[in-house]
């Protein structure tokens, strides 16, 4: 996955940036930023409030657009700019949406243009998504909160907040989410939902067996592919949860994340959670072996005559115990081969007994965002991406995952 938020996610998406009034108004003109370098067209809209944060022109020269600040903009040749903005874009986004918008909205009041123009949308073709973002005490007012279940009722959906410093030096929920998180999520809401309502569980990333309180074996898995593939699920409108082992890599949003470090903590992790999901991705490199004694202190050099030799013992297979369980979940391992890719996947196919086996070749991938993968399964292989060429991971995560649902869609 890459560090670099920006990728061509939103080509040919059209919407519309809202902003109310609020400090975080500074926050959306960043969120424009990445909008558009992701290859949205974006017009903007300002209400009376938000322009007493930020001006119209570093909005007009971020989106290449002129900006609407009231319904009485006659620039339009219909004078209508509340109906023409929202007729042909895929979402209006309301950021920051502060609590008297969400009540307005709650209300269907209509007068000024932004209420005017949520109210004006067609709603089946036009997602409403707001970011909400205000003082502590306001979110966690029951009117804010009674107008909140009211918007999402009326089919809104509600990006954040975040907790953390306000700009009122209180600390609390309320916050606007970050640009990049709220691109990721406005990315996750007009993705295809072939996902929605199951439940996928991963591993991924390295794990590492303690020799003693300060050394052991561990391996250059980065857990990048994983993350992607969480990142990729939760997209698609899967409930994930995210088994990872020891990884500096921010949990992806939406992601229900659990830290572990060796493979019996993964294993104990996975087995509880198992029954509950409907798919299964083993992306983890597990140790297959573990030192068979784990010193109590650190083991010292002094007084030491020759090397200490390490007795290993073998760790449990966490695909193998998941997919012999009496209803596992449909199982997807992986294998990471320095050659015969195809001949060694299907090997593992068929000895750990599971429908998919996802090959790449380890010393290429281990640590990189470009990877090329190959699916085994009883029918056959085939490359991904379809040309074999390498891409990135989270597009190699897309691309498996819609291929995961169109397999679970096929076995219904
Ligand atoms: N796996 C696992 N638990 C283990 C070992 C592997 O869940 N203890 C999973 C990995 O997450 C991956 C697949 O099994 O999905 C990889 O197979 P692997 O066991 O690494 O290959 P091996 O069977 O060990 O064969 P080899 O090491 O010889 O390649």
């Amino acid at each position: 996955m890459s560090l670099d938020p920006v990728r061509p996610d939103l080509v040919g998406k059209r919407l519309v940036l809202a902003l109310s009034g609020g400090v975080a108004c500074y926050k959306a003109a960043e969120l424009l930023r990445l909008l558009t370098r992701s290859g949205a067209q974006v017009r903007v809209v300002m209400t009376d409030a938000a322009r007493q944060f930020i001006t119209p022109t570093t909005m007009q020269a971020l989106s290449g657009q002129p900006v609407v600040t009231s319904q009485w903009d006659a620039s339009e040749g219909n004078a209508m700019p509340h109906i023409n903005l929202t007729r042909d874009a895929d979402a209006l986004i309301v950021a920051p949406a502060s609590a008297d918008l969400i009540a307005r909205l709650a209300h269907g009041q209509a007068d000024e243009i932004l209420s005017l123009m949520c109210l004006a949308r067609p709603i089946h073709s036009c997602r409403l998504l707001i970011a909400p973002a205000m003082n502590r005490e306001m979110w966690a007012h029951p009117a804010t909160q009674r107008n909140v279940r009211r918007v999402r009722e009326d089919g809104a959906s509600v990006l954040g907040p975040d907790a953390g410093d306000q700009a009122c030096g209180e600390i609390g929920d309320g916050r606007m989410l970050e640009p990049e998180a709220l691109l990721e999520d406005i990315v996750a809401e007009l993705s295809p939902k072939p996902l929605a309502g199951r439940r996928v569980l991963i591993t991924a990333g390295p794990t590492f067996e303690p020799i003693d309180p300060v050394r052991g074996l561990t391996n250059l898995s980065s857990g990048k592919m994983g993350f992607a593939i969480a990142r990729a699920a939760r997209e698609a409108g899967a409930s994930v949860t995210l088994v990872a082992g020891p990884v500096h890599l921010p949990t992806p949003r939406g992601v229900a994340r659990i830290d572990v470090r060796s493979a019996q903590q993964m294993l104990d992790a996975v087995l509880p959670q198992a029954a509950s999901h409907e798919v299964f991705v083993a992306t983890a490199a597990v140790a297959d072996w573990r030192p068979a004694q784990l010193a109590e202190h650190k083991l010292k050099k002094n007084g030491m005559k020759v090397p200490p030799s390490l007795e290993l013992t073998e760790n449990a297979d966490i695909l193998a115990t998941v997919a012999a369980l009496p209803k596992p979940p449909y199982c997807v391992g992986f294998a990471a081969e320095s050659h015969n890719l195809a001949a060694h996947a299907r090997e593992k196919l068929e000895r750990k007994k599971l429908p998919l086996v996802v090959g790449n070749l380890g010393p290429a991938t281990f640590g990189r965002d470009d990877n090329a993968l190959l699916l085994v399964d009883a029918k056959g292989e085939q490359p991904l991406p379809a040309d074999g060429a390498a891409a990135d991971k989270l597009t190699l995560a897309r691309q498996l995952v819609a291929e995961i649902a169109r397999r679970l869609a096929a076995a219904r």
